[in-house]
């Protein structure tokens, strides 16, 4: 499917983000090993976040699905019933790395598959840490899906993880709930808490401090009504669209707002965005909030190490907020992009000069210098939704119209998005 976007004259309205991507997740996954009927509301609409739901139906999880409420009977740390057929991770990353934790202390053997994409993503990354409990897991060509884990008794471990990565953080969590002991895991650089946060609203025994998290195992988890909060990687989109197109004025309400997320809004700001956070509160162990943004004079910025691993979603719309700021956008230590849904420094640098941009690629980032314009172009999504969302706020500030192919790719994570940006264009 193509989309057509067309530059636009001031942006103005409020608009509704999905339910948070990783934070569904981890609550349906979560909610699954409790112990009796949890309540979800404002679940992701995405895709990603229904292949955590196939994969759990096929697991014998009972459900049921009303809109974005999901209703989930627990069958407790041991009750999942051996698959008659294969796990479907679809496009996820998250399913395939966060469910093998839950897989490996089951006394039976599942296999993982997933698209063409995740098909050639790296998945030794978690492999390691869930052979060093016990579990026994193979893999096409010793790294990429099918996954093949034959779960079993597991054992405590202290893991130091190589890259900052909290799909691979949460997958040893997870599987510490099956161990008799307290599983630790380091990491090199802080990514999203909210597996620690959901564990801690579980009732599971959870400690965190600067760059660890321990979990002892065995607990029982108590089933809980959550409500997921506003997708901030979703918001981050229509906060950079609000930025660039001049006299614009936007709000998204009920926003996640997660410290270890919100180095988004810290950048936005420090690169010239006009946001104000108009309300907080807490929800579930989760900040939660309204933004407001408003058309700003952009100086752009630099992201490098630990930035990049808090940012590493939101970078691909960031290039489009330093191409039209004064100084560029100047990304290094984001090495993690090329393995994504795409390469996402290769999909995007092809997309932006396509649309007539100047960009300088190295193998963990890129330079764009700043005061550019996109001009009239046809670009691609390359199946990636952060790729194809990111080209269309850039076409809300061209000098004519952008269009994007395979659109469809969106609805991995935000199926309302093109629907949504219409709303508040003119
Ligand atoms: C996610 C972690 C990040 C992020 C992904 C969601 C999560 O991946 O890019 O979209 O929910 O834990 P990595 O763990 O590979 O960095």
């Amino acid at each position: 499917m193509n989309q057509t976007i067309c530059p636009s004259g001031p942006l103005k309205g409020a608009v509704e983000m999905p339910g948070d991507k990783s934070i569904s997740h981890r609550y349906a996954m979560l909610a699954s090993v409790a112990e009796g009927e949890s309540v979800i509301s404002n679940y992701s609409s995405g895709a990603d976040c229904h292949s955590t739901l196939g994969c759990l139906r096929t697991l014998g999880v009972e459900m049921k699905i009303d809109g974005r409420e999901v209703r989930i009977q627990g069958r407790g740390l041991n009750g999942y019933v051996q698959p008659g057929q294969d796990l479907d991770a679809g496009n996820s990353g998250s399913t395939i790395r966060m469910l093998s934790g839950l897989l490996a202390g089951q006394r039976f053997t599942s296999r993982l598959i997933g698209d063409e994409s995740l098909s050639k993503r790296p998945m030794q990354r978690i492999m390691t840490p869930l052979a060093g409990m016990g579990a026994r897991i193979t893999a096409r060509d010793g790294k990429f899906p099918p996954i093949e884990i034959q779960g079993g008794e597991l054992k405590a471990i202290d893991y130091s993880m190589p890259v900052a990565s909290a799909q691979v953080k949460s997958c040893v969590l997870l599987a510490g709930l099956h161990v008799d002991g307290e599983t630790m895991v380091r990491e090199p650089a802080a990514t999203r808490d909210h597996t620690e946060v959901a564990l801690r609203e579980f009732g599971a025994e959870i400690e965190t401090g600067r760059g660890w998290a321990k979990v002892r195992g065995k607990a029982k988890l108590q089933p809980r009504e959550l409500r997921v909060p506003g997708d901030l990687s979703s918001a981050a989109f229509f906060l950079v669209a609000g930025a660039i197109v001049p006299g614009s004025e936007l709000v998204i309400a009920g926003v996640g707002l997660n410290p270890t997320r919100a180095a988004l809004i810290d950048f936005l700001v420090a690169a010239g965005a006009q946001i104000r956070v108009l309300d907080i509160g807490m929800r579930n162990g989760e900040p939660v909030g309204d933004l407001q943004v408003t058309g700003s004079d952009l100086k752009g910025g630099e992201i490098a190490g630990a930035l990049s691993a808090s940012l590493i979603d939101e970078i691909p719309v960031l290039s489009i907020l330093g191409a039209v700021s004064r100084d560029g956008l100047m990304v290094r230590g984001a090495a993690e992009l090329r393995i994504k849904e795409t390469d996402r420094i290769e999909t995007m640098a092809s997309n932006l000069r396509l649309m007539g941009v100047e960009i300088e690629t190295a193998p963990d980032g890129f330079r764009i210098p700043g005061g550019q314009r996109f001009r009239a172009a046809t670009v691609d999504s390359f199946g990636d939704h952060r790729i194809g969302m990111a080209c269309a706020v850039a076409a809300l500030r061209a000098e004519g119209e952008i269009v994007i192919e395979n659109a469809e790719a969106a609805s991995v994570s935000f199926p309302e998005f093109w629907d949504t940006l219409r709303t508040i264009g003119r």
